[in-house]
């Protein structure tokens, strides 16, 4: 899932090494004077690599000068041509997926660095182990092995319950897991008409559905244990030359964008606290590989994912926040609109976060909440809030501008959900931005 906060991401070239820097005039300290030489250098480098806007007071004149309707005033000098703007300098951003090396250790939060409202917080036992899974991903270089993790039987028990909550969840409308494999069996018409009613009926996007059953069928998922990422990264290649990379927590938006434009997606390794299965501050592995990594196996929407890191290459800070914003409605919580005028669900979801959070999926297509695990902490967030009807508003060209421009929440099940024609037409939607933003 993609971190909120924009991190460390400057890539302005590190400061020259301060040798033997002249005394200060003033204070005689030749650190102080050390530290603002460099400070302005740096500042000086972001100065020159970003045109600068039109100062305000530069605005006004040009404004007062156009509404003077031409009264006697000094005439002006001939005007000299401007200079053209220097061109912007892009700061360098990986392309190939062992480019990653520089990126992938720069997390924003790891291993047992969890915050104070975290469900594992006051676990020590819970954040040794973090720490020990994510010391394996830091470790890794492109070509290494992928790390394998040896689960305990109290996280497989963890994957488990969620499993079963949203396999459930998947199969509304679907005839079960299998279903999709049943109505294939019929053969010809009776089976098309099979898998017609059970996509109708599906409240999740219908190639989703198909892509878990298909990594079922192949043993890459099961619902008995956790995934190691080598077989998942071995069938997701096979499908669409997508390759998924260990990593020890949050990476900054940037360079979690950067990562997509290498068609390659970022995943953890560690699981979600046990005391609340149903719900994590975080991205986890039950959200990496059941609500992610499905989705990139399907080309539209790798296609789709692969747009939005391509444009993040090199883009400004703004932009990477207005990208990081379409990710979240999009890529993390979009919805499809379903065949409510057929009897089928009115919604479906492909957002990776409502696939791998059976409270939230419920509620953003309309279900009532699954019941929650015996003795499961329930937190602010976990479950719905008082009004449980979310607002849903279309993912059109028209709205791209209301969705970048929003904020939304991370601990708590989100207000608002876009609503787009299917997986092609949220595609093409987010082209159409990233088409912008390259153009900016
Ligand atoms: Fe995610």
């Amino acid at each position: 899932m993609l971190p909120l906060p924009d991190g460390p991401t400057d890539a302005c070239p590190p400061p020259p090494p301060l040798l033997r820097p002249s005394p200060c005039p003033l204070c005689k300290s030749s650190i102080m004077s050390a530290l603002l030489a460099t400070a302005v250098r740096r500042g000086l480098s972001r100065w020159a690599a970003v045109p600068s806007p039109l100062p305000p007071g530069a605005r006004h004149h040009l404004a007062a000068s156009a509404a003077s309707g031409g009264v006697a005033a000094p005439a002006p000098a001939p005007a000299a041509a401007p200079p053209p703007p220097p061109p912007r300098r892009r700061r360098w951003y990986p392309t190939t997926p062992a480019d990653l090396d520089t990126v992938a250790a720069r997390t924003l939060q790891a291993g047992d660095d969890l915050s104070s409202d975290h469900p594992g917080f006051a676990d020590a036992a819970y954040r040794s182990r973090r720490a020990a899974i994510t010391a394996a991903a830091a470790r890794y270089r492109w070509g290494d092995p992928l790390p394998v993790v040896a689960y305990a039987p109290a996280e497989t028990a963890t994957w488990t319950a969620v499993w079963a909550q949203l396999a459930a969840l998947r199969a509304v409308g679907g005839g079960g897991s299998g279903g999709g494999a049943a109505a294939a069996a019929m053969g010809g018409a009776a089976a098309a008409a099979a898998a017609a009613a059970a996509a109708r009926g599906r409240v999740v996007a219908p190639e989703y559905a198909a892509a878990v059953e298909g990594a079922v069928a192949e043993g890459v998922l099961s619902g008995d244990a956790i995934p190691q990422l080598g077989g998942v990264d071995a069938w997701l290649h096979d499908r669409t030359g997508w390759r998924v990379r260990p990593v020890g927590g949050l990476l900054s938006p940037r360079d979690f964008l950067n990562g997509l434009g290498a068609k390659v997606f970022h995943a953890t390794q560690y699981i979600r606290h046990p005391s609340v299965p149903g719900y994590t501050p975080e991205p986890d592995v039950i959200h990496e590989l059941l609500g992610h990594v499905p989705l990139l196996s399907i080309p539209a929407f790798a296609g789709l994912n692969e747009t939005i890191g391509i444009a993040s290459r090199g883009a400004r800070d703004d932009a990477i926040e207005r990208l990081a914003r379409l990710y979240w409605f999009t890529v993390e919580f979009g919805l499809l609109w379903g065949d409510a005028a057929a009897g089928g669900a009115p919604y479906r979801a492909y957002g990776a976060g409502l696939l791998s959070s059976p409270g939230e999926l419920a509620r953003a297509v309309g279900l009532p909440a699954p019941p929650t695990a015996e003795g499961e902490d329930v937190r602010e967030g976990a479950s719905p809030p008082a009004n449980p009807e979310p607002d849903r508003r279309p993912l059109t060209l028209e709205a791209v501008a209301e969705v970048v421009a929003s904020s939304y929440p991370v601990t708590s099940f989100q207000r608002v959900y876009y609503v787009a024609q299917g997986l092609e037409g949220a595609a093409d939607v987010v082209a159409a931005y990233a088409r912008q933003v390259q153009a900016e």
